[in-house]
């Protein structure tokens, strides 16, 4: 058979890693594929030396590539909205496949993408650009199809992951181990992405759309970042059973989706909890299988190039299937796609972690009990520490029970205008993951 011609565009960390493990792994990849998978065109505007180019016509001129006739397949690997989004559209209406990382552009835009290569009659794959390495998406679109996805859970950013579980067992800084991972080729152009949990937002968009069959609504996903988690929440989490997790939660309600990514505690002794470093995994719960885990390094060269080069052998395999018979992008044939609304945040139900500085005298206690008692809001367990010698200010650490949003903010207005309440209450949000 003729061998497929591939364009790749970007040899950065993942472009690099991917023409380095094609390179290493032809014979075996041609084995599975069928056919020999060659990168005949690449364009990068800065060549890396450590880049095996063999055999490849590197050129600074994305759109050359993209126009190519003699290329099959697109890999876009260059990242963020602008070029990215011309180059696939572009690559779409020469009627090639693309293969994409690129979490953010499809996120963003992937229902205009989809929808420009539904026409054309090509396959976008983006396998890697949710979880590294982890094959999720095929996991969740094609090995649970027979399911109702009632929701997922996932540590989706390794860069985050890292610098929780530094800080954790090392006492390191926050900026220290962000320098890290930036240097290790982990986090985004821009970290902010990684550490406000905007990366991750992208990427579970994108797993609820597959889970549940609604179009993507990045817009519409509640984002919060790691960079206020002290290492006294973590400590006072730990003693209480509990690990602090960035966890992006899609979870299917009686009203609507649940889309979330926020610092949430989890039971230590869930498997989830004690994914550490760079490492991801995505918990899926279904109605018939119940729940499943996928581990495995959420970033680096190779392991996001092990996702790229599966999704490049997949469309090698079905470039000729019709593509009606073919697996749908979003999983859900897409005039199948349900409006379900996106809950806004103060809609959601959760349970909690609280902590306050409050003036140790008789009675504090029973007023801020009182608060949530009139909030409906059930006490599941409580910490409290005396003041440090010299000091009238106790903390008081509290984990509650399941309430909507919007009840516990409200408890937490009213707790924090108490006059025996010093500053601001801290709040996590917690999930027992258990159903
Ligand atoms: N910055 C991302 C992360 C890279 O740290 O997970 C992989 O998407």
């Amino acid at each position: 058979m003729k061998p497929i011609k591939v364009g790749l565009l970007g040899l950065g960390t993942v472009g690099g890693g991917t023409a380095n493990v094609l390179a290493r792994n032809a014979a075996e990849i041609a084995r599975r594929a069928g056919r020999e998978i060659r990168v005949t065109h690449a364009a990068t505007r800065d060549l890396n030396p450590d880049v095996n180019t063999d055999g490849i016509d590197v050129c600074d001129d994305a759109f050359a590539v993209v126009n190519n006739p003699d290329i099959d397949i697109i890999v876009e690997l260059i990242g963020g909205y602008d070029p990215a989004r011309q180059l696939v559209l572009q690559a779409i209406e020469n009627g090639k496949h693309v293969v994409t990382a690129n979490k953010a552009l499809i996120a963003m835009h992937g229902n205009e993408i989809f929808e420009a290569a539904q026409k054309k009659g090509v396959m976008v794959a983006f396998e890697a650009g949710v979880a590294g390495g982890i094959p999720i998406i095929k996991a969740l679109r094609e090995g649970l199809a027979a399911n109702q996805i009632e929701w997922l859970a996932g540590i989706i950013n390794g860069t985050g992951n890292f610098i929780l579980t530094e800080m954790r067992d090392k006492g390191r800084d926050f900026e220290d181990v962000l320098a890290e991972a930036q240097a290790l080729g982990y986090a985004e152009a821009d970290p902010t992405f990684d550490v406000e949990g905007i990366d991750a937002a992208h990427k579970l968009t994108i797993l609820a759309s597959i889970a549940f069959g609604v179009p993507l609504q990045f817009d519409k996903t509640y984002t919060e970042g790691i960079s206020k988690i002290s290492r006294e929440d973590m400590n006072y989490a730990e003693q209480l059973g509990y690990r602090i997790k960035h966890l992006g939660v899609a979870r299917k309600t009686d009203k609507g989706i649940e889309l979330r990514v926020h610092p949430t505690l989890i039971p230590e002794r869930r498997l989830i909890a004690n994914v550490d470093g760079v490492m991801n995994a995505v918990l899926v719960q279904g109605d018939a299988v119940g729940p499943t885990l996928y581990y495995g390094a959420g970033a680096g060269a190779e392991p996001t190039a092990s996702a790229v080069i599966a999704d490049i052998i997949d469309v090698a395999r079905t470039m000729t299937v019709d593509p009606d018979n073919r697996v749908p992008h979003l999983a859900f044939q897409p005039n199948e796609l349900s409006d379900t609304p996106i809950l806004p945040m103060d809609q959601i139900e959760t349970a909690y972690y609280l902590r306050m500085q409050a003036l140790d005298r008789p009675g504090v206690l029973a007023e801020v009990t009182q608060i949530l008692g009139e909030q409906g809001i059930s006490i599941e367990a409580m910490i409290q520490k005396e003041p440090a010698e010299g000091k009238s200010i106790a903390s008081i650490i509290m984990l509650t029970q399941r309430v909507v949003e919007h009840q516990m903010n409200e408890a937490i207005r009213r707790i924090e205008s108490l006059d025996v309440i010093d500053g601001d209450v801290t709040r996590i949000r917690l999930e027992q993951l258990d159903k």
